[in-house]
């Protein structure tokens, strides 16, 4: 088996959720979730379409109290493909006897191949191949190929194609207590003998969308004219073709279907639109040659090599695919930002999140387009934002913890816990953090790309603003003479208060306090090197006073870190007086204690009494600081880093963390890199395994995550290979784990591309051929190069002292 292909053998109904999360397709613009064809939603399959940004509001009763959530809409199934023999039942796999079944989803063509061969009640044997592509490059098209073999039997066949618009949104079961019922005033007609049309506008946000299926038969190649029956049940429209097939002759079933919704650029209506498309479309074969070509231009550039290991290079190239499935280059013309769970399922309603931080950097490096496109997400959020904070009270922006369509806080305020059956208040949407990423995605973004224009005009004013709500959610306590941040919730999301405490949030929240220390001498730094005139602009509209940047200064000098023990920074204040939890006696209890906080909240109990961490918070610190750059800020707050800080808390607290986020997987492996290789590697492996292998355990049918998808690709590039681009310079500094053989992988740099070679703690660096490139700076340890078109230089690191061989 390649490494492109991923391969499920067997029907297994108690893991098809999964299959189906794992082989959706997309293109940024939508994606379809892997479901058999035939299906629709029950306890085995969840047929799913989801398009980019496209969100609705609903209310709902639970608990005794009404809410509204805002959910990313499952669009009508435009696979709906099945048949029957001889007027017998509807194919179903759970009725019949299955001889072969296997889903292969092909990584490299962007293909999902279904092969099935089954015996039916009456004996007859039947063989069906489908193939599928949601189009990477015409993102409004979609092809499904069915070709059906009567292996030892004559009769007819009728085959009912079309498109089902009796979806809801109902694929996450703690969810079902919720109004699922998005789309309404459905229309449906056949607008030529061969294509059938649905078209249906979602609740509250009005958004129209419309699909369009033209199903075409053949045999031997050759079309055939066969008797159609339109079909128009409810909020369903098909034709029932009809087919004679003799022992051993196979009929194709070709659909092509396009999808357009009232949001799309350069459309007058999405009715029209799609019956245009499907019209003018070419045939399936075409289609697939042309949506092949546009995957291998993007694998070049997301090219991502590991020589040995198989497994892992398999999943990284899972990995890559389902990222750029859901962020692909049409995301650029797109107002969308990165849904935590992909478009691949309905777990946490599509919403955004800060999971962006951990997707950013693969995209920066290769298409910064498309991460300065999710960066104009925010910005086009920001007067909201402004808007949040100033009805809590407080100056600049304060970014929603989940955001979906116009960045309105789209947290929940209650939630479920399955174990206990008990529904409960929700108090997460207190992760200010979020802001912190956002302004960090920014700085990051333009120190790798030198994109002044954006900082300039949209990534300044996001920064400052955020900048300005953290100052002054810090308040300054005289009996300590510095800043403190009161009320907040770590990315820990077990800690949303203290025990016995009526207010919600907990205090000075070490992630937020040194992050925001970091973020008021960043955006001192950054106004100070705007365009002068840029400057004076901003600073006037924001009326930006001197006083105020004095108290980002001092903020940044006096701002309060907790600390304990011997040089351990707390979590939060009060962290170390929480009670130690049974660590040993819960897993051996539970075996499985990722989900702490359901466990301990149906035993009664609380996760907020216990020094218990659903996934990386102090350590978020070392991701995203280097070890100078949080001296740094730790220095001039006056806490001076001592060597073996960083170990010591890492020691700290992995022994207290459960992992509960696949994210923490991603932060362990890359903290523990440079000092513990294979603890690191073991995260590294649990990162690939999450989605794949489901170490959730069941919540991978609810979606793929897509942090821990990225964030893993960026540990090999960033963190392993140690790829840095900041201030004109691509510097190298390789700890790259022998274990995974060489790594060669692509990248775009100051609009040049490169391939790097990356083995132990040398590294290769090749830039592409070409005419007239300015040639760039690359260093690695003492030794810098300028290198030219088609250049190609060598580079080895000396071992640091601290570092393992
Ligand atoms: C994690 C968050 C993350 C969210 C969406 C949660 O389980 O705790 O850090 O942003 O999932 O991925």
């Amino acid at each position: 088996m390649s490494v492109w292909q991923v391969v499920f053998s067997g029907f297994d109904p108690a893991d098809e959720g999964r299959r189906e999360a794992l082989c959706a397709l997309g293109n940024g613009f939508f994606a379809t979730r892997g479901a058999a064809p035939e299906s629709t939603a029950d306890d085995v399959h969840y047929p799913g379409t989801y398009v980019a940004g496209c969100y609705n509001r609903l209310r709902s009763e639970v608990a005794g109290r009404e809410v509204e959530d805002e959910s990313l809409v499952n669009a009508p199934n435009w696979l709906l493909l099945t048949f029957r023999i001889d007027g017998g039942p509807w194919f179903d796999l759970r009725r019949t006897e299955v001889l072969d079944h296997e889903q292969e989803l092909d990584l490299e063509r962007g293909i999902l191949v279904r092969r099935v061969r089954f015996r039916d009640e009456r004996g007859r044997t039947t063989g069906v191949v489908q193939r599928r592509f949601v189009h990477l490059g015409d993102p409004h098209l979609a092809g499904l190929d069915t070709a059906l073999v009567a292996e030892d039997w004559s009769g007819r066949v009728t085959v009912r194609s079309g498109i089902d618009g009796r979806v809801t949104n109902s694929g996450v079961e703690r969810y079902r207590a919720l109004n699922g019922k998005h789309l309404t005033g459905h229309r449906a007609f056949e607008s030529t003998p061969d294509t059938v049309v649905l078209h249906a506008r979602t609740s509250q946000s009005g958004i129209h969308i419309a699909e369009a299926t033209r199903t075409r038969v053949f045999a031997d190649g050759a079309p055939l004219d066969a008797a159609r029956t339109l079909l128009q049940q409810d909020e369903l429209i098909a034709h029932d073709i009809d087919l004679d097939l003799t022992r051993r002759s196979e009929a194709q079933v070709e659909k092509v279907a396009a999808l357009h919704t009232s949001r799309d650029a350069a459309t007058t209506e999405p009715v029209s639109e799609v019956v245009d498309r499907v019209r003018c479309a070419p045939g399936f074969d075409e289609l697939r040659r042309s949506h092949a070509l546009a995957w291998a231009r993007l694998h070049r550039e997301f090219h991502c090599g590991l020589s040995t290991s198989e497994g892992a290079q398999r999943a990284v190239q899972l990995h890559l695919f389902h990222l750029l499935q859901t962020i692909s280059p049409h995301t650029a013309d797109l107002d969308v930002g990165v849904p935590a769970r992909g478009l691949h399922g309905e777990a946490y309603r599509g919403h955004v999140f800060w999971d962006e931080l951990f997707v950013l950097p693969t995209l920066t490096l290769r298409r910064p387009q498309l991460a300065r496109s999710l960066l104009m997400y925010r910005y086009r959020r920001l007067d909201r934002a402004r808007r949040a904070a100033a009805e809590a009270g407080l100056r600049g922006a304060m970014f929603p913890w989940q955001s979906g369509s116009n960045g309105r806080e789209e947290s929940q305020t209650v939630h479920l816990n399955p174990r206990s059956g008990r529904w409960l208040p929700d108090h997460t949407h207190l992760q200010r953090h979020v802001g912190i990423a956002i302004a960090h995605n920014v700085h990051h973004y333009y120190r790798a790309t030198g994109d002044e224009e954006f900082l300039s005009e949209h990534g300044a004013e996001v920064l400052l603003e955020i900048t300005r709500f953290f100052a002054s959610l810090a308040r300054y306590d005289r009996s300590r003479d510095r800043y403190v941040i009161r009320g907040v919730v770590g990315p820990d999301e077990y800690h949303t208060g203290y025990p016995g405490r009526a207010a919600q949030g907990i205090d000075n929240n070490a992630y937020t306090n040194v992050m925001t220390a970091w973020l008021c001498r960043t955006a001192a730094q950054v106004l100070r090197e705007l365009p002068a005139d840029r400057r004076h602009e901003l600073v006037e509209q924001l009326d930006l006073r001197h006083g105020e940047v004095d108290r980002w200064k001092r903020i940044a000098q006096r701002m309060f870190v907790p600390f304990h023990g011997d040089g351990i920074i707390s979590q939060f204040e009060g962290y170390e007086r929480l009670a130690e939890l049974d660590w040993e006696g819960y897993r051996r209890r539970y075996g499985d204690i990722q989900r702490l906080d359901r466990i301990l909240e149906a035993e009664g109990d609380d996760p907020n009494r216990y020094q218990a961490s659903k996934q990386a918070d102090v350590l978020m610190l070392f991701y995203l600081l280097s070890a100078e750059e949080l001296a740094d800020v730790l220095g001039g707050l006056g806490y001076p880093m001592r060597p073996d800080t960083i170990p010591k808390n890492i020691e700290h607290y992995l022994q207290r963390t459960c992992h509960g986020s696949t994210l923490s997987a991603v932060v362990h492996a890359w903290v523990l890199a440079r000092s513990r290789r294979q603890r690191a590697l073991e995260f590294f492996d649990h990162a690939l395994a999450a989605d794949l292998h489901d170490t959730q355990r069941g919540t991978t049918r609810e979606g793929v995550h897509l942090g821990a998808m990225a964030g893993s690709v960026d540990l090999l590039q960033r963190c392993f290979a140690g790829i840095e681009v900041t201030g004109g310079v691509l510097r190298l500094d390789p700890l790259w784990p022998t274990e995974l053989g060489e790594m060669e992988l692509s990248i775009q740099y100051r609009g040049q591309p490169l391939t790097i070679t990356v083995t132990g703690r040398s590294a290769t660096v090749r830039t592409a051929p070409g005419p007239t490139r300015t040639p760039i700076t690359c260093t690695c340890g003492s030794r810098t190069v300028r290198l030219g078109p088609g250049e190609t230089a060598w580079f080895s690191h000396e071992q640091r002292p601290w570092e393992e061989a």
